[in-house]
C-alpha cells in the first residue's frame, strides 16, 4: 500500500461529501458513514472492491442505537428492563435490519455513565451504575456481534463515548469533564472494560475533555488505559469532527496540528472531517509522525474488515434478510417496551383495570397517540409507519368500552389551552382518565439538555385541572430522562414511566395497563425530586456528616430569625432533604414480594474465592410476576473512601402466587476490588455489608468478612 492508501483507509467520508465516488475508486476513503440505501452501498463496494487499486472493501457506519427499522425502547428503557437478553435481541434484530440494508457497523452501545438527567444524551445510556451498565453492555455487544462477525446479520459494535462524557458539568451537552483517575477508573471505566474484554470490534473517543485533554487528543485515555493496559487491539474512531474540534477547544491551532494530537494519542480513524487526509502525509514528511504507527492503525482497519467477512463478500443481497418489522421483530420490541415500563406509584390497586371496567375511559394527552415521538431519541432510520400508539391499542384491547380521547396539547411544549376544555369534557364524562404527558423525543438526545426537568409546557396545569375532577387517574409518562414529577405524583393515582418505548409502545402499554402483562421493570437512574439535588445517585459516598431522618430539618420547619444553630448539620438540602423521588433499582408489580432470610455460605471469605449469598423471595400476591432481585454490598472500611452502595448482582425471576425461590449470588472476590489511591486494582480484606431486596434501599442485610 502507498502512503496516500494507507491514510486513505483511515478516512471515513459522510455519504453526502462531494467527489465521494471518485474517492473510493482513488483508495481514499476507508469508511462511509451514513449510507443507508442498500443499492448505493453496494455500488460504493463495488467501486472500493473492483475500481480501487488495492480492492479494499469499505466499512459501512450507521447510529443504529435502539433499532434500526424495528425501534426498540430507547437505551435507558431496555436498561429499565434489567434483563440482559431483552437488550441482546433488541440488538440482534437491529443489526438483522441494519445489515440487510448494506451496513456493517454501528456506533452502539453507548456506554456512558450518567448520573445528570438534565444530559439529553442520558436517554441513550444504560443508565447510573456501572454494574448494570457493563452487564447490559456486554448483551448489546452479543446482539450486535454475534459469535462471529462473518455471519450475515452481525455488525461491529463500537463502544462509547469514551470516556467520562456522561459526567458533562451541568448536564450540558459537550461541556467540560472533570472527573479524578480513581473515580474514573471506578465508575467511569468499568463498562469500557468489561465490553473491551468480551470483544467490541470498535471504540469511539469522546466529544468532551477530561481533565483538561479532550478525549480525541488524549494520550492517557487512546493509549495508555485502552492499548496499553486493556491491550485493545480493535478499531478506535474519532466521534463526528472531534478532530478538528481539538482546535476549538484551544489545544491546537490547525487542523494540522489537531491531525498529530488526535494520531499521536491513538485516533485510527477520522469521522466525517478531513484532517487526517489533509495533513497525515505532510506530518509524516516533517516526521511529526511515524510510518510505523500508520501501518498499526490501518492495520486494526484492515483486521475488522478481513473478520467482517468483507474480502469474501463485500455485497449486500435484501433476499438473504428477512423483512423489515416483520411479525417477530414486532412482538420482540413489544416484549422489550413491556419489560421496560416501570410502575412508580399504584394507589389501592388501580391498576391494572380491567378491560370491561368502565363504560367509558378518556385517553388524554399529547402522547396518547403520536407515532413518531413515541419512537424516542436518535432513531434515524426508525418508520412511524409500523408504530402502534397507545390509543389504538386501548381501543382494540378494550373493544367492549368507550374510549373518548382528547390531545389536549399539540405537543408537549405546547402551552396553548385551547384543548383544555375539550379534555376536561371527556375527562368529566369519563369513569377512568388515563393521561399521556411526557417530553417529546427531540427533548432528549444529543445537544438536548435541559436545565427544568418537569414536564415541559403547561402539562401539570392540567393535571392540576383533571385531577380536581375526582377521576380515578392513570399517568403514563413518556420521556428521554427521568423528569421532576414530585409537584404532580400526588395527584394521580397511578404512574407507569414508559421512557420512549418505541415502534410497539402502544400494545405494551395497554397489555401493562389492562393486565396481559405484569410490570417489571426497575429504574435504571434515580428519580430526583428536584433538579437541584442533581448529581443524585445510590451509589453516593457516606460523608462525614451523613443526613438520615434524625438529622433532616426541612426549611419550614426553621424558626423565623433563627440564631445560628447545629441542628442538622448533615450532608442534605433544607428543602428536598437527601434522598430522591425514587431510588435506583425501584419499580413496583401488581404482586407483592417478601424477602426473607439472606445468608452467606460463611461469613468469611479469602482473597481469590468465592462466597454465596442467597435469600428468599415469595411471591405473596395474587399475579404471577417477575421481580429483579437485586444484591448490594458495602466496603465498610477501606484505603480510600467506597460508595454506601454498589451493585454488585440482580437476577430477573417469575414466581406465581404463593411460590418462593431461593435467588444465590456468588461473589467472587474480584468482584469485590476497587481502585485504590495509587491506581492500583484490588480487594482489601475486612467487613462487607451485604443487602438483598427489590431496589436500593433494601433494608434485608446480612455481613461477612474478606481475609487475606
Ligand atoms: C456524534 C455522536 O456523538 C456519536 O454518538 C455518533 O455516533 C456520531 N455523531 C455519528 O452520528
Amino acid at each position: 500500500m502507498t502512503v496516500t492508501e494507507k491514510i486513505g483507509q483511515m478516512c471515513q467520508v459522510n455519504r453526502d461529501s462531494g467527489n465521494l465516488l471518485q474517492a473510493v475508486k482513488a483508495g481514499r476513503v476507508g469508511s462511509v458513514v451514513n449510507e443507508v440505501d442498500v443499492d448505493k452501498i453496494n455500488h460504493l463496494q463495488r467501486l472500493a472492491v473492483e475500481e480501487s487499486r488495492l480492492g479494499i472493501p469499505l466499512l459501512t457506519g450507521r447510529d443504529v442505537i435502539h433499532g434500526f427499522k424495528t425501534i426498540f425502547p430507547i437505551p435507558l428503557g431496555q436498561a429499565a428492563s434489567w434483563n440482559p437478553s431483552v437488550v441482546s435481541e433488541g440488538a440482534r434484530i437491529a443489526a438483522l435490519e441494519a445489515a440487510g440494508a448494506g451496513i456493517n457497523w454501528t456506533f452502539a452501545p453507548m456506554i456512558d455513565i450518567s448520573r445528570d438527567p438534565r444530559w439529553g444524551r442520558i436517554a441513550e445510556t444504560l443508565g447510573e451504575d456501572p454494574y448494570l451498565c457493563k452487564t447490559l453492555a456486554v448483551a448489546m455487544l452479543d446482539g450486535f456481534q454475534g459469535d462471529d462477525l462473518a455471519k450475515p446479520g452481525a455488525i461491529a459494535a463500537c463502544a462509547k463515548h469514551f470516556a467520562a462524557y456522561g459526567a458533562s458539568e451541568s448536564g450540558r451537552d459537550y461541556n467540560t469533564v472533570s472527573v479524578p483517575e480513581i473515580e474514573l477508573r471506578n465508575v467511569y471505566l468499568p463498562p469500557f472494560k468489561a465490553i473491551a474484554d468480551a470483544g467490541v470490534a470498535t471504540f469511539m473517543s469522546s466529544f468532551s475533555e477530561l481533565n483538561g485533554i479532550p478525549a480525541t487528543a488524549s494520550e492517557f485515555l487512546l493509549t495508555q488505559v485502552l492499548r496499553t493496559e486493556w491491550q485493545f487491539n480493535g478499531l478506535l474512531v474519532s466521534d463526528w469532527e472531534s478532530i478538528p474540534q481539538l482546535s476549538i477547544h484551544g489545544l491546537t491551532s490547525s487542523d494540522k496540528e489537531a491531525a498529530a494530537e488526535a494520531f499521536n494519542a491513538g485516533i485510527d480513524m477520522e469521522m466525517a472531517s478531513s484532517a487526517y487526509a489533509g495533513h497525515l502525509e505532510t506530518l509524516l514528511r516533517e516526521g511529526k509522525i511515524s510510518e510505523a504507527d500508520i501501518d498499526a492503525k490501518v492495520r486494526h482497519i484492515l483486521r475488522l474488515k478481513f473478520q467482517l467477512g468483507l474480502f469474501e463478500n463485500a455485497y449486500t443481497d435484501t433476499a438473504d434478510f428477512p423483512a423489515v418489522a416483520n411479525a417477530q421483530h414486532l412482538d420482540a420490541a413489544r416484549h422489550a417496551a413491556v419489560q421496560s415500563c416501570v410502575l412508580l406509584k399504584n394507589d389501592n390497586r388501580l391498576l391494572p383495570l380491567a378491560p370491561d371496567q368502565a363504560n367509558t375511559i378518556a385517553v388524554i394527552g399529547p402522547l396518547a397517540d403520536d407515532a413518531q415521538e413515541q419512537m424516542g431519541t436518535w432513531v434515524f432510520d426508525g418508520d412511524s409507519q409500523y408504530c402502534q400508539t397507545p390509543l389504538q391499542a386501548i381501543r382494540k384491547l378494550c373493544a367492549n368500552t368507550s374510549i373518548t380521547f382528547s390531545k389536549a396539547l399539540d405537543y408537549s411544549r405546547s402551552k396553548s389551552r385551547d384543548g383544555f376544555d375539550d379534555a376536561l369534557r371527556i375527562a368529566h364524562a369519563a369513569d377512568i382518565v388515563i393521561l399521556f404527558m411526557g417530553e417529546e423525543a427531540i427533548l432528549s438526545g444529543e445537544a438536548h439538555c435541559r436545565a427544568n426537568i418537569d414536564l415541559p409546557g403547561i402539562q401539570q396545569e392540567l393535571i392540576h385541572e383533571i385531577a380536581a375532577l375526582g377521576k380515578p387517574l392513570v399517568l403514563v409518562i413518556m420521556a428521554g430522562r427521568p423528569l421532576t414529577i414530585g409537584s404532580i405524583i400526588d395527584q394521580v393515582d397511578a404512574v407507569l414511566y414508559a421512557w420512549h418505548p418505541g415502534t410497539m409502545g402502544g400494545p405494551a402499554i395497554a397489555d401493562l395497563l389492562f393486565g396481559v402483562e405484569v410490570p417489571s421493570g426497575k429504574l435504571p437512574v434515580t428519580f430526583p425530586k428536584l433538579v437541584g439535588q442533581v448529581p443524585i445517585y445510590y451509589a453516593q459516598k457516606n460523608t462525614g456528616k451523613p443526613a438520615g431522618p434524625d438529622t433532616y430539618v426541612h426549611i419550614d420547619d426553621i424558626a423565623v430569625n433563627a440564631p445560628q444553630t447545629s441542628f442538622g448539620m448533615s450532608s442534605m438540602h433544607l428543602d428536598a432533604g437527601f434522598a430522591p423521588l425514587f431510588p435506583f433499582g425501584f419499580g413496583l408489580s401488581y404482586t407483592e414480594f417478601a424477602y426473607e432470610n439472606i445468608r452467606t455460605n460463611s461469613n468469611q471469605v479469602t482473597m481469590g474465592s468465592t462466597i454465596q449469598i442467597q435469600a428468599e423471595i415469595t411471591n405473596i400476591g395474587t399475579f404471577t410476576a417477575e421481580e429483579v432481585v437485586q444484591l448490594y454490598i458495602r466496603d465498610v472500611v477501606a484505603s480510600v473512601t467506597r460508595p454506601t452502595r454498589e451493585l454488585k448482582g440482580y437476577k430477573k425471576v417469575t414466581l406465581e402466587p404463593g411460590q418462593s425461590k431461593t435467588v444465590r449470588f456468588d461473589i467472587h472476590t474480584d468482584e469485590l476490588a476497587f481502585h485504590n489511591r495509587n491506581m492500583e486494582l484490588s480487594a482489601e480484606p475486612g467487613l462487607f455489608h451485604a443487602w438483598i431486596g427489590s431496589d436500593s434501599t433494601a433494608d434485608l442485610k446480612t455481613e461477612f468478612t474478606l481475609s487475606d
